[in-house]
């Protein structure tokens, strides 16, 4: 508690000059050194050994990486994995049928045999983190050209991936950090046989789907549950019937005593991507420009997107998935612009770099070499500024938004390879193409399409300005009597890509030949042509020297502020590597007159519940258990606790990390964050940035009594921390 109103004290009063508990993704093998005294400091009894250890079984022996884009922890004996129902997504659709809908329906092995194979789907542990700055860096000279540099820095990568210690069933991956100011080697091993166990309906799974993503009092069971399976020697195989459950090093007891506010919480995970030193000019370049222009793009789309789905069923399954992934980047930007608007984000990174220019003023040294840095960062900004708006507008716009103009790219990309690799490259990708298209048409309205076009592309034409759009483009506009509905009807009607049928069988049936001249003679592809031609000319090409010229001067300004304000502590920029966050449970006060609480409740579901809808739909097994308050000893008083937040500090790629107390048990499964706290990428603030996880016992919960998957609890270490060491 003290240590909370400490922290909410010095948030207020200390914007930026010090690090809170709350920021923060730190790398673990530096924890003794930098947060371990802070750590117990919150409420932690563990040590940093106990968190990541290369000599013993620790934490880290029970994180995944889990197929590359999501966290999940081993929580038994033998391999047992949990993730998110969001990660596992993919594999419950790919096994799903119409008689067999495991997505609707949710799927429950019954014993191991029944477990499912996902052939391609990876489970990657970390064996050992070790810091190669001094091997990457050697030879490296401040005078060197950046394209000396860079060749310099290349082969000292690859010297150190092909001379490190590792066995011959482990890879290694080495990465920079601190915008290449730091290089870490991170020795792994991946399993290959990773199988599915269980998922809840998605009534739990995915409850409030779109309309509660991001958001915060939240009643979702976003879990999954999948095992890695090894070969006998408990090493990596590929998928076979003979390979047997994994053993790890460490698996995550699992605290049945619930969480208070004030809690300590550490998350463990892959957290993918942030930028938390920008200069100003950059955040307000994101802010005021890309963000804006991404979900103005989305916008239409998703408008036209979600009245089709309501009219129409068949509609509805089609797009669902699509919708989802689109609206939900959508609905964190506008967090995001929220959020960084909110806390001041650009003033309080002006104040910073005042206070920079101030030090480095004090040292000619530093004048010298680090002077330059912010004056620069405003020249280089004002021009590329207009070109990253337009690169976010063309990509977003023809390579996501309008389908037949992205399907256009995958056949672009085909025609260049039998131009240029020969027929052997060509039919290879020729066949990866196909079996995707089958899958994408399956889900694809060409009428629906044709809407978005029209709507785009109106957009596009009246914000693109000349960087999008060149007289080349405006002709094909003008053809069609400068009437956007009237092209995109024409377009669609006499094109091949919104006809998939068509397509799938030319390309099966031609040889390349035949299908390059089709394809270059079909409008759709040649307007695509056109505007990627426009777009490289304009923006595209004249961008990457600059793109250059910002990523070296960023990493000089990331040295100089590691130096400059010497005694502050700083942590890497997330880069899809092994990271520990850590905070604790917290509520927050999302705007004037409104506070939320720290955990919600099985009433709250019903609360949400609408019969029949597709977000809010509650199945009946878990009304009548809640109306019987059969909840096991998983209940809290009579209560049934669902979700909870913490100011833990993570993002996209945390999903599915596990939430741990004080003593290394699961408390929680992350799976979100609150839709105020979404800057977090960008400028981290404890007073609104919140993760969002559920409640182990709700996974328990539904696992043991909604599922009656018993034999899974069993495998599993149920403990009582809080009990055992009550006065202690
Ligand atoms: N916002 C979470 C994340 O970024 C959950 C996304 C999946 N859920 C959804 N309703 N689309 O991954
Ligand atoms: N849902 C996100 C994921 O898939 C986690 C939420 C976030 O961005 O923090 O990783």
């Amino acid at each position: 508690m003290k240590a909370r109103i400490l922290s909410l004290l010095l948030a207020i009063a200390l914007p930026f000059q010090l690090l809170i508990a709350g920021e923060g993704m730190w790398l673990p093998l530096l924890l003794k050194a930098l947060n371990e005294e802070e750590m117990q400091s919150l409420g932690m009894k563990m040590t940093a050994e106990d968190i990541y250890s290369v000599n013993r079984g620790s934490l880290k022996d029970a994180i995944v990486h889990f197929g590359g884009f999501c966290t999940a922890s081993i929580i038994s004996p033998n391999g047992l994995l949990l993730t998110n129902h969001h990660c596992g997504y993919g594999a419950i659709q790919d096994h799903s049928t119409l008689e067999h809908n495991y997505l609707e329906d949710g799927f429950w092995a019954r014993s191991r045999d029944e477990e499912l194979m996902n052939p391609g789907l990876t489970a990657t542990l970390i064996v050992r983190i070790e810091d190669v700055t001094d091997k990457v860096l050697r030879g490296v000279t401040a005078d060197m050209s950046r394209e000396a540099r860079q060749s310099r820095i290349d082969q000292n990568m690859a010297y150190v991936r092909e001379h490190i210690h590792k066995e011959d069933w482990q890879d290694v991956t080495v990465k920079p950090f601190f915008h290449g100011n730091q290089y870490f080697a991170f020795v792994t091993v991946t399993y290959r046989d990773v199988r599915l166990v269980g998922a809840p309906p998605s009534s739990i799974g995915k409850f409030g789907a779109d309309t509660d993503n991001w958001v915060w009092p939240r009643h979702t069971g976003d879990f999954s549950l999948f095992r890695i399976y090894a070969g006998p020697d408990n090493l990596p195989a590929d998928p076979s019937p003979d390979n047997v459950p994994y053993r790890p090093k460490h698996f995550l007891p699992i605290s049945l005593d619930g969480v208070e506010e004030g809690d300590f919480t550490l998350v463990f995970g892959f957290p993918g991507r942030t930028n938390e030193y920008l200069p100003a000019v950059a955040v307000d370049h994101i802010a005021n420009g890309i963000d804006p222009t991404r979900i103005e793009i989305r916008d239409l789309t998703l408008e036209v997107w979600d009245e089709a789905m309501r009219a129409d069923p068949q509609v509805k399954i089609q797009y669902a998935s699509k919708f989802a992934s689109l609206a939900n980047g959508w609905k964190k930007w506008q967090g995001e612009v929220l959020g960084l608007k909110k806390t001041d984000a650009i003033g309080k990174k002006r104040r910073y770099e005042e206070q920079f220019a101030e030090l480095v003023a004090s040292r000619p040294d530093w004048q010298e070499r680090y002077g330059h840095i912010l004056p620069t960062f405003e020249q280089l900004y004002a021009r590329v500024g207009p070109l990253k708006v337009a690169r976010t507008r063309y990509y977003e716009t023809v390579t996501r938004n309008i389908e037949a103009l992205r399907v256009a790219g995958y056949l672009r990309r085909l025609v260049n390879l039998w131009k240029n690799n020969g027929p052997e490259a060509y039919a290879d990708y020729r066949d990866r193409l196909v079996a995707y298209l089958e899958g994408f048409y399956r889900n694809y309205r060409p009428e629906l399409d044709q809407r978005v076009f029209a709507r785009q592309m109106a957009l596009y034409f009246e914000k693109g300005g000349e960087l999008l759009v060149d007289e080349a483009v405006r002709s094909r506009l003008t053809a069609a009597g400068n009437d956007f509905n009237t092209w995109a009807t024409a377009l669609y009607a006499g094109s091949l890509l919104p006809k998939g049928e068509h397509l799938l069988a030319l390309l099966q049936q031609a040889d390349g030949e035949k299908v390059v001249a089709t394809l270059e003679a079909d409008p759709a592809y040649a307007l695509f042509l056109d505007l990627e031609r426009r777009y490289q000319e304009s923006a595209g090409k004249p961008l990457e020297p600059l793109q250059k010229e910002i990523d070296e001067l960023m990493r000089l300004y990331m040295r100089a502020q590691m130096e400059v304000f010497a005694n502050k502590r700083f942590y890497p920029d997330a880069n899809g590597t092994m990271r520990v966050s850590y905070g604790q449970v917290e509520g927050y006060y999302p705007r004037d007159g409104v506070h939320y609480l720290a955990q919600t409740w099985l009433e709250g579901v019903m609360e949400k519940y609408v019969p029949g809808d597709y977000e809010f739909d509650v199945p009946e097994k878990l009304r009548q258990l809640y109306a019987r308050k059969d909840y096991g000893p998983y209940g809290e008083n009579g209560r049934m606790p669902v979700c909870f937040i913490g100011s833990n500090h993570t993002t996209g790629g945390n999903s599915g990390s596990p939430a741990i107390d004080a003593r290394g048990n699961l408390i929680g499964l992350n799976f979100d964050r609150a839709w105020e706290g979404t800057m977090s990428d960008l400028n981290y603030d404890i007073r609104l940035c919140r993760n969002i996880m559920v409640d182990i016992r709700y996974v328990l919960f539904i696992i043991d009594k909604f599922a009656e998957a018993h034999w899974l609890i069993e495998e599993m270490k149920l403990v009582h921390p809080k009990k055992e060491h009550r006065g202690k």
